[in-house]
């Protein structure tokens, strides 16, 4: 295995922290991080109880950490409200008519709300929830786009205790309702449409197939976003606006446990069925409000822009919840970063003085191909630093942000983490870790990770490994939703008591970490995680596949590409017509964004004996490749070489990329 994600590139680059940002910085030198590690991580107790006194709470906790393996709980005996530590706490003071949330549409219509007048939304939206029966504990889906409306759906959620799961715009309806089933939600908020390259997604019409045959939803609140015409089922269906003329603006927010849930957000893993995502309240917000303060070292002054859709995990934590926590003012987008042209971010960073853009690798990857044109007509002379997340950066990616994003003054900060996780984990800290183009740095606060071989025995320097984490952090996953022996098993049981991120690694002579990526069978295509046994299941739904094998390949734009080889039924010929099909088929069981790059149909897949599907040689013979290494176990030699004959172009190689829900 170590061969396998031994990564072979030694980058020499380093980037000193200038002394300029290090002045400022809440961690100064390399020396105040390492003490400060030391201590999170001999007295985790004490670190996390003196960062969670920043918070406002109802009742103070009784114990930092009570740990019985795989399960934490964190603050034990403490009540706080999250919306309250989002809103009211900056009410009192200059933060009061301060910028909150200042939001872009895609056709560019711009909005602007104060803490003042985001408290009051929230606590109105808060009101028709509870007039809709909507109680604490309960479960709220959220599918709309990211637009202030998401915020406020969130922060009212979490206002009156109820448990929400934002489900990403570009998910069809049978993802939307596949989650329905398992959350168990009783609710579901939506809008119209919403705007992605100037065409309208028609977000209700899914949710209405979604819903059709019945599910446990019971009310559908909508916001009028897109003013398409939609279908509004009498009983079930309410207009979010009309809704708040029969509330007030008071609603107090009602402490709950720190131990309460907070969210659920479905991501892939390596079975077909995606796994519901549980955190709570306290733990996770800790988690996003220290990483939001030291990694981003944000200000008062600061305007962050977490480029991430709201629907994926980083646009809960660093669009919503990290900068509202630290009462910063976020900044949303609703739409392509390519619409109406290239160079719609910089515009935008020129037109608001962004002074941070939090982003992700396979949206860098294609502005480099866009082109610096587009770069150079805006002045981004306002940016201080920048940010990446969500799959490895090449350092050629990450020196072109630096110098041409950057002007080669702002540092880069290359963010590791996962829905899992909650918050950053392993990152630099700007003003105080010296960076190397590609690599993700040091562990943050309180985060005790390794890379380690199969028996689990740390491995040396420059040698790859798996990654796991050896302690709970307070941002932490409590559990699958539903499934405690699911997550037991797929988290803490290959190394008893320890993290198993899925993720391959390595330490160089500093300790510095290089991410590898995925070594599970989980792909990243342009920052988005697909389980390939979801997309397998998907195709084998379709009733002309008998059999289906879905791996990724390399891929210059999107990190990784989908290539799904196919076996048909008896008597169905292979045709362009239904390659087009089974592309349309994927589209409708999960999402656009899940559409295999190439379909390949195959006589039949290479087995073992027991009749495993070797996605290993399928791999190689994905990304062109001979096939090497060992074939023994192999039950039909004459599967490969015909697999191998294959034309590479037969398949659809799509290289637009839609960089979803960046
Ligand atoms: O493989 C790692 C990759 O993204 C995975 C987590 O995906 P998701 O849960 O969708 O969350 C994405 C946003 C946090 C990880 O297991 N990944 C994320 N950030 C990095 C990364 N790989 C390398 N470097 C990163 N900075």
């Amino acid at each position: 295995m170590e061969k396998n994600i031994e990564s072979h590139l030694i980058e020499k680059r380093v980037f000193r922290p200038s002394r300029e940002f290090g002045k400022n910085a809440r961690i100064k030198s390399l020396a105040q991080y390492r003490k400060m590690y030391r201590e999170s991580i001999r007295s985790p107790d004490r670190f996390w109880a003196r960062e969670a006194k920043e918070l406002i709470w109802h009742r103070s906790w009784k114990k930092v950490l009570d740990w019985k393996a795989p399960f934490a709980k964190w603050f034990v005996g403490g009540q706080l409200n999250l919306s309250e530590n989002c809103l009211d706490r900056h009410l009192a003071g200059p933060r009061r008519n301060k910028a909150a949330i200042i939001w872009e549409g895609e056709p560019g219509e711009k909005r602007t709300l104060t803490y003042q007048q985001l408290h009051r939304e929230v606590c109105r939206f808060a009101n028709v929830l509870k007039r809709n029966k909507i109680r604490k504990g309960d479960r709220v889906i959220i599918y709309l786009p990211t637009t202030p409306e998401a915020a406020i759906a969130m922060l009212a959620c979490a206002r009156i205790g109820a448990v929400h799961s934002v489900v990403f715009g570009g998910f069809s309806a049978d993802s939307i309702r596949d989650r329905i089933a398992d959350s168990g939600a009783t609710a579901l908020i939506t809008a119209d449409g919403s705007y992605r390259r100037g065409t309208i997604v028609p977000l209700k019409n899914n949710v209405d197939h979604a819903l059709s045959g019945g599910t446990s939803v019971e009310r559908v609140i909508v916001f009028r976003r897109a003013g398409n015409e939609i279908h509004m089922e009498e009983g079930r269906d309410l207009w979010w606006h009309r809704e708040l003329q029969y509330v007030d603006a008071n609603c107090e927010p009602v402490p709950v446990d720190s131990e309460h849930p907070l969210f659920i957000l479905y991501t892939s893993g390596s079975t077909g069925k995606p796994k519901g995502i549980l955190h709570t309240t306290a733990g996770y917000l800790l988690g996003i409000y220290a990483t939001t303060k030291y990694v981003f070292d944000i200000r008062d002054e600061d305007l962050f822009w977490c480029t991430a859709d709201v629907g994926w995990v980083t646009g809960h934590s660093y669009v919503v919840y990290g900068p509202l926590s630290l009462g910063a003012t976020t900044l949303m987008y609703e739409g392509a970063p390519n619409w109406p042209e290239p160079d719609r971010f910089w515009r935008i960073i020129e037109d608001y003085r962004v002074t941070i853009l939090y982003t992700a690798p396979t949206a860098i990857r294609a502005f480099v191909r866009w082109g610096d044109n587009w770069v150079k007509k805006h002045d981004l002379s306002s940016l201080r630093l920048l940010g990446s997340v969500g799959e490895p950066i090449n350092p050629e990616a990450w020196m072109w942000y630096h110098k041409t994003i950057g002007g080669g003054r702002c540092p880069v900060v290359d963010t590791w983490w996962q829905t899992e996780t909650g918050s950053i984990l392993i990152t630099p800290l700007p003003g105080a870790i010296p960076t190397k183009p590609g690599s993700a740095t040091l562990p943050f606060f309180g985060v005790d990770a390794a890379v380690v071989d199969e028996s689990g025995e740390e491995v040396g320097a420059n040698v790859g490994g798996k990654l796991i984490i050896r302690k709970p952090w307070p941002s932490m996953l409590r559990t699958i939703y539903g499934d405690r022996e699911r997550y037991r098993k797929q988290y803490w049981s290959e190394f008893k008591g320890r993290y198993l991120t899925g993720d391959g690694a390595r330490r160089d002579a500093d300790g510095y970490f290089w991410i590898v990526g995925r070594i599970d069978d989980v792909l990243n295509v342009a920052g988005h995680r697909l389980g390939t046994s979801e997309i397998e299941s998907a195709l084998v739904a379709h009733a002309h596949v008998a059999e289906a094998a879905v791996v990724g390949r390399p891929d210059e734009m999107k990190g990784q590409a989908v290539v799904a080889f196919v076996t048909l039924k008896g008597s169905v010929a292979p045709s362009t017509g239904l390659k087009a099909e089974l592309l349309d088929h994927v589209s409708e069981h999960i999402g656009a964004i899940a559409k295999p790059d190439e379909v390949r149909f195959a006589e039949a897949l290479p087995k073992t004996r027991s009749g495993k599907i070797m996605r290993r040689l399928l791999k190689e013979i994905a990304s062109g490749k001979t096939v090497t290494g060992d074939t023994t176990t192999l039950e039909d030699f004459s599967v490969l070489a015909k697999l191998s004959e294959e034309e590479v172009s037969s398949g659809t190689r799509e290289r637009k990329i839609s960089l979803s829900g960046l």
